[in-house]
Order: structure tokens, then C-alpha cells, then sequence
């Protein structure tokens, strides 16, 4: 983030009485990086928004062509201004200036973002945009008061309750169904890549959304049959989905309340950002209840941003908790400590991590 590193420490000195006292090494740019970076943030999210990327996908554009596609209705300094941002933070290239300029995508951004490619995993920055964007203006009101700051803020619905809410609203619904492939992708790659499978017959997925999860397991271990477990509404958008990738055979939707129903079968029990959402009691809760439902032998896998144990690298992890806060009020991510404490309490033998993408993990435990 270039553009908001400043030359600060002659500010600074220019601006303290006591400018002998102050250490060339300290500056504000982290400060100010980090507390202006809502403007890049946002900068970044409108352009997933408006399909920027998916515009510019076939091939690249003068400022004149972007602004007639787009709608813009504002000068074309501030057009500039918005694209040449994004080429500053490394999501646009540039050839040329200003009217001489044609803009593309960067080699990311082009492979994420466009909207008309598989590997498209801009639904979580679609949410943030139009959720999560003005629900964390609420943060202070959030820590205040420990209430949730999302649709249920003016009716608390508790716990995991607010998704009931949320899905009676089929667009928000398959919007929330978009974030979270979106945001797990990268990390569900990963399990199916370093989890070993092979001792395994069946997978249920509780909380498994559109059956992501499954279609990858499925897609990468021809031996095992799925089970995606969810909220009835989430039924047809898992079935469709999965339908798209011919594995109706192997992967079964089934519908229910994870809290209160009996689980389906299966060797391994895998939870994607589940736990977190919910208080310490019913965690330990849904982990008996996990324990139970498995063989001897079987394996629980819970794949969330796990805070390190030390509580100062995975500011991601720490920041999904805060979230929690914003969405569910209770609800918290946890550390592997808490992970262990917890399954062992319920009769886990062995329990190990394996790192995902970025900061996500899965934190595995063997019945
Ligand atoms: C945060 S999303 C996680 C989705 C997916 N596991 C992942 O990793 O991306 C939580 C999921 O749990 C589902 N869910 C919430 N409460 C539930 C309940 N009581 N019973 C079954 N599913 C529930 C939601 O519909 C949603 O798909």
C-alpha cells in the first residue's frame, strides 16, 4: 500500500518539542496504513461489486471504455483515481497514463475474480461489501454491549439462529452460500491434498453449506461417499450444485438441526466454521455430541482461522472472532489449546493440526 506510507518521521519531528527523543525507526505508516485501510478495502470491494474484473477479463481497457461499461455517471479524474488506486495496490496493470492508459487485470485478480471463471472466489467479498462493510461500522456498539450487530441486532435470534432468519431471503441466501466457498476453497484444496482418507469409507459435512466440501473430498478420493448435512433451506442449492459436478451418487443432502437432530453416520465428521459460531457450552455440547456419533477410530476435523496459541500471529483468526461478535454475539474462534481441551474433555485420544491456507487450519481429533 504504497500511496499511504508517508514520510512521517519528519513530520513527526518537525511537529514534537522533544524531537531529539524519537527514534528514526518510529513512525505512523503502520498507523495510518491500517487505520485509513477502510478506503482500500473499499476501493477493492466496489470494484468486486461492479464486475471490474470481470469486465476487464477479455481484454484490457482505456478509463473512457471502463467508465461507459460501468455506468459511471462522475468525472473521469475520479475514474482514474479509482483505477489507478487498484493499480497502486496491485490488483490492476497499467500500460500507459491517464487518457493514454489501457487497464487489465493482475494475474490474481484475474483468476479470482472474474466472475465467469470456476475458480471465481469473490462471494466473500460480495458479502463483505454488502454485509459485513456497515455491520463492523457497529463494532464499539458490539464490544459495549457483547449483541450481536447484524440483521438480528434490533431481534437478537442468538447462537447459529440468525442463518433461519437470513435464508428467508433466497438472494442473501445464495449470497451467504457464495461466501463461503468463496473463503474456504483454498482451504478445502488443502484438506483433501493432506488429510489421509484412505483408512476412511464416509464423510458427513455438518453445516455443509452447498455441499462444497464433499464435491472437493469426492472429486479427490473415488472411495469415499459424502454426506452434506444443513438447514432445509440450503437443500436445493446443495443438490443443484453437486448435481453440476455428476456426484449426486456419491454425495447425500440431508436436512436438519445439527443442535437438536441425530447425526447421519459416517467415519469422519468435518465441520467448516461451525464451532465459531457459538458460545464455549454449546461447543463443548456439539463436541460430545461429535464424539458420540463416531466409530472407534473415526475422526473429527473442524476447519476454522485457529488462533495460535500465543494469541499475537493470526490476526485473521482474531479478527473472525471479532466477527463472531458482529454476527452471533457469542459466538468466538478458538486456539488448538481450547480445540484440545475441549475434545479431549468429550474422550478424543490423539488430536494434531494440520495448516490450511493463510490462516486457516484444520484441527483434527481421533476417536
Ligand atoms: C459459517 S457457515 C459454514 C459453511 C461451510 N461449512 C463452510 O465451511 O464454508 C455455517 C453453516 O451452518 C449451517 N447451519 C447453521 N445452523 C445450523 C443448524 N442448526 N443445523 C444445520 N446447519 C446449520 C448454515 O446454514 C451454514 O451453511
Amino acid at each position: 500500500m504504497k500511496s499511504l506510507t508517508i514520510k512521517s518521521t519528519v513530520m513527526l519531528a518537525e511537529l514534537s518539542p522533544e524531537k531529539t527523543k524519537i527514534a528514526p525507526e518510529i513512525t505512523p505508516s503502520k498507523i495510518m496504513q491500517i487505520g485509513m485501510g477502510f478506503w482500500a478495502s473499499k476501493a477493492m470491494l466496489t470494484a468486486v461489486k461492479l464486475g471490474l474484473y470481470s469486465t476487464l477479463a477479455p481484454a484490457a481497457l482505456s478509463e473512457k471504455q471502463i467508465k461507459e461499461k460501468l455506468g459511471f455517471s462522475c468525472s473521469d479524474r475520479h475514474v482514474f483515481d479509482w483505477l489507478d488506486t487498484l493499480v497502486s495496490l496491485g490488483f490492476l496493470e497499467r500500460k500507459g497514463l491517464l487518457q493514454d492508459a489501457v487497464y487489465s487485470n493482475a494475474a490474481d485478480t484475474d483468476l479470482f475474480l472474474d466472475k465467469n471463471k470456476k475458480t471465481y472466489m469473490g462471494g466473500i467479498l460480495e458479502m463483505a461489501d454488502s454485509r459485513l462493510y456497515k455491520y463492523w461500522g457497529d463494532l464499539e456498539e458490539g464490544l459495549r454491549t457483547g449483541q450481536q450487530q447484524n440483521e438480528g441486532k434490533d431481534n437478537p435470534l442468538g447462537n447459529m439462529e440468525f442463518f433461519s432468519d437470513l435464508y428467508k431471503n433466497a438472494e442473501k441466501l445464495q449470497e451467504f452460500m457464495n461466501a463461503m466457498s468463496g473463503i474456504q476453497t483454498g482451504n478445502f484444496l488443502a484438506l483433501v491434498n493432506q488429510f489421509d482418507f484412505s483408512k476412511y469409507k464416509s464423510m458427513l459435512d455438518l453445516g455443509g453449506a452447498d455441499g462444497w466440501l464433499s464435491i472437493q473430498v469426492c472429486l479427490n478420493h473415488p472411495h469415499i461417499h459424502c454426506t452434506t448435512f444443513d438447514l432445509p433451506p440450503v437443500e436445493p442449492l446443495a443438490k443443484q450444485k453437486i448435481r453440476g459436478f455428476n456426484l449426486s451418487d456419491r454425495i447425500h443432502v440431508a436436512s436438519g438441526d445439527l443442535l437438536k437432530d441425530a447425526f447421519p453416520k459416517a467415519d469422519i465428521i468435518a465441520m467448516g466454521n461451525i464451532l465459531h459460531g457459538m458460545n464455549e457450552e454449546a461447543k463443548q455440547e456439539l463436541v460430545r455430541k461429535v464424539y458420540d456419533s463416531l466409530p472407534d477410530g473415526g475422526a473429527f476435523i473442524a476447519i476454522e482461522n485457529i488462533i495460535d496459541n500465543e494469541r499475537r500471529q493470526n490476526t485473521f483468526g482474531l479478527l473472525m472472532s471479532l466477527n463472531m461478535l458482529i454476527e452471533n454475539g457469542d459466538g468466538f474462534d478458538y486456539t488448538m489449546n481450547d480445540f484440545e481441551r475441549w475434545t479431549r474433555a468429550a474422550g478424543f485420544t490423539r488430536i494434531i493440526l494440520i495448516p490450511l491456507a493463510g490462516p486457516s487450519s484444520a484441527a483434527v481429533a481421533y476417536k
